[in-house]
């Protein structure tokens, strides 16, 4: 079906320009074009749009106003800001309500490919299944409180390594938890870590606070599900996921944005377990019971059962919380990145293959074969199969120093 998209800018002649650019897309796009947020509104109330893309200073009423009231009327649309303010950082601390940021002007390919993966992201959350499933749920994990004030101080213009560390030496029992996590083996500290603002120096304050991120999430989650899922394991797996996709991002020169929101991704990648074994147990059961007689992964008895996977589940819990979209996309895609729509090495195919690696390395450390379940053709056509080995290589070595 057609997606449909409304563009919304107090200048005429912006939106004559975006209607004659995006013209050859009118078979696959329903596009119209409003001036400004009052008019905009006027045809949403009549009919009904996928996305809107919004300009964010206009007289009267502003995108950011405009994006709010949408937010609460019409909750599935897509929210994109197309503005002319460069300053992005400024734009996306007041504008809360925007899924993506774009700036003027704006080459046509990227604002295709914005809205395009935006609303295949958005079509695999509003899928019939999960909807019904999550939608019985009376409440899911709110956003943790301790990463939650990590991220205020990082965005405060005087943050620091001290001033990260003091906030989590504030929290007696999470200081405790980041340095029994940090001074086991697999970090392999060159000496005991004794406080949290001498992990945060040694490890780096993106490393600190995903730890942070997954022992507040993960703590939720323990009493009620330990009878059917161990906690403990799927948390340790996301650990390591987390910090070999840091060392992967580093060796492929990924940028520091994308490398921090792929640790986050990793470390909260299969969140989408806990919450189905702890609203499902018995069904849970069954996905368990599946997975040990047919010997398939556990996603695949999850879609059996549920019709949806615990990678669509983690993904819809990290989409309320208002996560970056390339996290989102990370964990909803990270079994089958070959599905995603974008094109390069994106956060789907680095966790991907992160968490393979894991699952090598742990059931048969030091090996260098090829593992099950690797989408191939997906790396093939990024160039990136035969980098695998040079990976483990890395990884290897790194352990054994
Ligand atoms: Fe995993
Ligand atoms: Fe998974």
């Amino acid at each position: 079906m057609k997606k449909r998209i409304l563009f919304v800018d107090d200048e005429p002649n912006i939106l004559k320009g975006l209607q004659r650019s995006l013209r050859p897309l009118r078979k696959f796009w329903d596009m119209v074009f409003a001036e400004g947020g009052d008019n905009a509104l006027k045809l949403l109330e009549k009919q009904s749009f996928d996305v809107i893309v919004t300009d964010m200073r206009m007289p009267g009423m502003d995108g950011a106003q405009l994006l709010k009231i949408v937010q609460d009327k019409y909750p599935m649309m897509v929210r994109i800001v197309l503005s002319g303010h460069f300053d992005r950082e400024m734009i996306m601390k007041s504008v809360k309500s925007a899924h993506q940021y774009l700036s003027k002007p704006c080459e046509k390919q990227l604002l295709i490919t914005t809205i395009t993966r935006s609303c295949s992201l958005r079509d695999l959350l509003n899928k019939k299944a999960l909807q019904q499933l999550l939608g019985g749920i009376g409440t899911m994990p709110s956003i943790p409180s301790l990463y939650a004030r990590i991220m205020e101080e990082l965005n405060s213009s005087d943050a620091s390594v001290v001033s990260v560390g003091e906030i989590i030496s504030e929290d007696i029992g999470m200081t405790a938890k980041v340095l029994q996590l940090v001074n086991s083996s697999f970090f392999g500290m060159p000496k005991h870590i004794s406080n949290a603002k001498e992990a945060v120096i040694l490890l780096g304050i993106d490393l600190v606070k995903t730890l942070v991120l997954g022992i507040e999430v993960f703590s939720k989650f323990s009493k009620s599900v330990l009878s059917i899922i161990s906690v403990d394991k799927i948390h340790d797996h996301c650990v390591r996921t987390a910090v070999i996709v840091q060392k992967i991002a580093k060796l492929e020169n990924m940028d520091k944005e994308k490398t921090d929101n792929a640790m986050i991704a990793s470390m909260l990648h299969d969140l989408g377990k806990l919450i189905l074994a702890e609203h499902f147990q018995d069904s849970y059961k069954d996905v368990i019971k599946m997975v040990q007689q047919k010997g398939i992964p556990v996603f695949k008895a999850e879609k059996e059962i549920f019709d949806v996977t615990h990678a669509e589940v983690g993904a819809y819990l990290l989409g309320l919380w208002g996560l970056p979209e390339n996290i989102i996309e990370g964990i909803a895609f990270h079994h089958n990145p070959g599905k995603f729509i974008g094109q390069g090495f994106e956060l789907c195919g680095l966790l991907h293959v992160a968490e393979l690696l894991e699952h090598q390395e742990r059931q048969q450390p030091g090996s260098s074969q090829k593992f099950n379940g690797l989408d191939e053709a997906y790396m093939e056509r990024l160039g990136l199969l035969d980098h695998i080995p040079l990976w483990q290589d890395y990884l290897q070595r790194d352990y054994n120093e």
